[in-house]
């Protein structure tokens, strides 16, 4: 009898998945381990959609999605970001973030090469690697006094002479770390003196909280890179727009990397939902207004998760910078799945295990403040309560 091929069976299955499964089986579960809020897509992508159907748009497209889309990305990055990119050559449409991820590893990577991923970070880039056949190395975000940081000893200690790409997320999901400028830019030195492809992830680049003004995006690392320079950067329509379900994303990547990209395409999605790619070039269009009102109260609800831990003992959270989670690290905490599941059990109240994130994610659990203040305040109120009960 064949076999389920054993390179599958070794890539791990998601723990995020394997707890939010447990709950999808409860009733009553206040619901925070997704990245996700419980707020639908506003009306104005919904419409688009709508007409976008009514006029056609239920075709095959482009295997690197509709160029008016790509054109409307490529516009996108010159007003947030300053950076001029081909639309024709440099971007490609894909049917989500995480297809995004998996293509670009699976155009930087052969088989048995390595991968370095900063984490904690969400684990579908580290799954990816292992995807592809590819080895990964975690090297983990220490926190410095009131911020993580990135570790260049370790990365240094990491290379090997297989390795050849480099994945961070910025800002972070689990951490809410943002890369500071001279970050990336280390970063980016590191990659080009290691012959490595660096590969950021930047989909929640709109969910950020320190910009000079209300609303500005955390610096991409296009700034910093040249158009030559392996980088490759990945984004998704997911988080900044709410829509999680439609599965729309894109990469920007050396226009050789693109190139193969889109050829690849062809054999795993062929292209986004062509739809959904019309939706999308109103969200761009049009969103502003609803992106400012969900960043006003996103923010406060990451205020309202932070006061609620800061009063207890053992609880050490820095406050984030981006993206819509916290991940406080609780004293003696050794398994964090387990903590996770008692909780549902316990209180109804779903969260994310920090093992799930990698190295350095065990002992801490991963709370997504997008939810509404229905939702978000029951289950702090509960989450605290179980830990001041000592969990
Ligand atoms: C860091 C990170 N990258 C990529 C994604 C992918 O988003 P999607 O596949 O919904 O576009 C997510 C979703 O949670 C994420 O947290």
């Amino acid at each position: 009898m064949p076999l389920v091929a054993h390179s599958a069976e070794l890539v791990p299955r998601s723990r995020i998945r394997e707890l939010a499964e447990i709950a999808m089986g409860m009733e009553g579960v206040l619901r925070l381990y997704f990245g996700e809020s419980n707020l639908p897509t506003p009306d104005y992508i919904k419409r688009a959609a709508v007409e976008a159907m009514a006029n056609g748009y239920t075709f095959y497209t482009e295997n690197a999605g509709l160029p008016s889309l790509r054109r409307a990305i490529a516009e996108n990055y010159r007003r947030l970001h300053g950076v001029e990119l081909d639309p024709a050559g440099e971007i490609v449409v894909t049917a989500s973030g995480v297809q995004a991820l998996n293509l670009a590893i699976r155009c930087a990577l052969d088989p048995g090469d390595e991968a370095i991923a900063l984490t904690p970070a969400w684990p579908n880039g580290s799954s990816s690697v292992a995807m592809a056949n590819a080895v990964v190395r975690q090297v983990a975000h220490p926190l410095c006094g009131h911020r993580y940081v990135c570790d260049f000893a370790a990365l240094e200690a990491a290379v090997t002479p297989g390795t050849r790409l480099l994945l961070y997320t910025s800002p972070s999901n689990p951490l809410g770390w943002v890369a500071a400028e001279d970050e990336q830019r280390g970063l980016l030195e590191f990659a080009r003196r290691h012959d490595l492809w660096l590969l950021a992830d930047e989909v929640y680049d709109r969910l950020y909280y320190s910009g000079a003004a209300p609303g500005d995006p955390a610096p991409s690392i296009l700034r910093l890179a040249t158009r030559r320079d392996a980088v490759i950067a990945v984004q998704s329509f997911s988080k900044t727009y709410c829509m999680t379900g439609w599965r729309l994303g894109w990469l920007v990547a050396r226009r050789d990397l693109a190139a193969k990209a889109t050829e690849l395409n062809e054999f795993i999605v062929s292209h986004a939902p062509s739809f959904a790619q019309k939706a999308g070039e109103t969200a761009l269009a049009e969103g502003e207004p609803e992106l400012r009102r969900m960043l006003g109260r996103l923010e406060e609800n990451r205020d309202l998760c932070c006061q609620a831990l800061s009063g207890i003992a053992g609880v050490t959270l820095p406050t984030p910078d981006g993206a819509f989670y916290v991940f406080p690290r609780i004293d003696g905490l050794r398994d964090s799945f387990a903590f996770c599941k008692r909780l549902l059990e316990e209180t109804r109240v779903g969260l994310a295990p920090g093992v799930a994130f990698g190295a350095g994610g065990e002992g801490s659990i991963r709370i997504c403040y997008a939810a509404e203040r229905s939702i978000l305040e029951p289950a702090m109120e509960r989450l605290t309560g179980f830990l001041r009960a000592g969990g």
